[in-house]
């Protein structure tokens, strides 16, 4: 278990500028949390280089993007791809018999999935086929990327891949009474995990979420190696989770969204950057706040932490940044609704309790509890709705604020970052805003 180490200071400018390589090791979306880092390395004129999970086929053929995708993906990362498929997990990757874990989920209907028996030789079988497929594309996508990057150029290796969830249609109403059922339809996360098809989620979320960024490393080593003799520098980064610190009752305080269950995945990932690290490489899990993307959306509540970044902007100094994102959210509630009646209702959930249990970082990732789940799920939903319009809500204004302040922390802390794991709570990110909104008023 790693200790728990958070980034107090905000770091010095890194080194990075014309002539050095931000590589994305994941895919960019429009709200996720890598945008913040592209435009850290694009902002320091960095060439920005990028990859592709490929796409599927209805036949489940994995291919390439295709030249319209290419444009696009390459226009809004501003950067290369290397367009080899890079799709990490197994679940639609054969076993020596020819059938895929997706496959296998076929046949389960969703009231019956807890007694659903896997056949494990083939899933073994398909989570070696899917690794060997995976580090074959990313020999020859290292190969390209050798060429692109010059020697003595600084280099930010960035991952972002998260994921895993097999593609099987039984999947998503089991996993939405996991996340969002309540009463009838809710189904305990630990019933879910210790089933078979949580023991294949679990051994899928480890490969995409943490052992992508072991292969990174590894495959990577050629080019280290060069450009550390050319006297460059190499750092890679990797997004976790695993808790944070918001305020509550006016006092920064771990908390955690329950039920995690890629915990025990990004845990690993921390491992992976801590032996990584004894060897003398430069890589850190930068652990970051909850916010709303597209991987996120399945969470109903893990928003719920993240309004009292609010509060936490006029703890660190407030002033005209903190009032002007203020205004802006308040402008997105109803009528007859006041900010401050939304950080109430935030911190009446946060202070309740029930949280008690929770809050235990030694024992995290914890299971959720049918109480726990209908108290964050009915308060999450409430606070949802006070938003005036359900597609321009405060978690969005509040989401894009964090994710640029984020990338703004780890990509000039990555270029000393001291540690394999560091925690970016709301104390840094919030002083973040503070003085990179005032240094852009200047
Ligand atoms: N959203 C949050 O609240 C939050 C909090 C802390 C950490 N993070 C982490 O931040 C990182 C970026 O996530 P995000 O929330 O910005 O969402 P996102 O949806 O923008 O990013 C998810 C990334 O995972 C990649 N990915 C998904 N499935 C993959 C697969 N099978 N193979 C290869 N790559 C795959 C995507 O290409 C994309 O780059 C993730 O590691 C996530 O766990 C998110």
């Amino acid at each position: 278990m790693t200790d728990f180490n958070p980034l107090r200071q905000l770091p010095c400018p890194g080194g990075y500028g014309k002539g050095d390589v931000f590589v994305l090791f994941g895919e960019l979306f429009g709200r996720g949390y890598a945008n913040g880092l592209v435009d850290e390395a694009r902002r320091a004129g960095m060439t920005i280089l990028g990859i592709t999970v490929g796409r599927r086929e209805s036949d489940g053929t994995l291919r390439p993007l295709t030249k319209d995708e290419l444009a696009i993906a390459q226009e809004s990362l501003g950067g290369k791809i290397i367009n080899i498929p890079l799709e990490a997990g197994f679940d639609l990757d054969k076993s020596a018999t020819g059938i895929t874990p997706a496959d296998q989920l076929k046949g389960i209907k969703s009231d019956g999935w807890e007694d659903a028996a896997l056949d494990w030789t083939a899933i073994e079988e398909s989570r070696k086929s899917g690794v060997e497929r995976f580090t074959s594309a990313l020999s020859s996508v290292m190969h390209e990327l050798d060429a692109l990057i010059p020697d003595s150029a600084n280099v930010l290796f960035s991952h972002t891949m998260a994921g895993g969830i097999p593609r099987a249609r039984v999947l998503m109403p089991v996993l939405n009474r996991v996340f969002k059922g309540t009463g009838d339809r809710y189904t305990p996360s630990e019933s879910f995990w210790t089933s078979e098809l949580g023991r294949l989620c679990a051994i899928s979320f480890d490969e995409v979420t943490a052992d992508t960024f072991q292969y990174l490393i590894d495959y990577s080593r050629l080019i280290r190696e060069r450009v550390a003799a050319s006297g460059g520098k190499v750092a890679y980064t990797a997004y976790g989770y695993h808790g944070c610190e918001v305020l509550v009752n006016g006092e920064y305080c771990w908390q955690t969204y329950t039920p995690y269950l890629q915990g025990w995945a990004k845990m690993r990932l921390e491992v992976i950057a801590s032996e990584a690290w004894k060897k003398g490489i430069n890589a850190t899990v930068f652990n970051c706040p909850e916010i709303q993307t597209n991987s996120s959306a399945l969470f109903l509540g893990v928003e719920i932490s993240l309004y009292p970044l609010i509060s936490a902007l006029m703890k660190e100094g407030g002033g005209a940044v903190a009032d002007g994102i203020s205004k802006a959210c308040q402008n997105l509630l109803k009528d007859d609704v006041a900010l401050d009646d939304l950080l109430a209702a935030a911190n009446a959930y946060l202070s309740n309790a029930i949280q008690e249990y929770f809050r235990d970082f030694s024992t995290w990732p914890l299971h959720n509890t049918a109480q726990q789940s209908s108290l964050m799920l009915a308060s999450a939903g409430a606070m949802l709705d006070m938003n005036r319009d359900s597609k321009n809500i405060v978690c969005a204004e509040l989401s894009r604020e964090v994710f640029k302040a984020v990338g703004h922390l780890i990509f000039h802390t990555s270029w000393e970052p001291g540690a394999p794991v560091l925690w970016l709570n709301h104390d840094i990110v919030a002083r973040q805003i503070l003085a990179s909104e005032q240094a852009s008023e200047v």
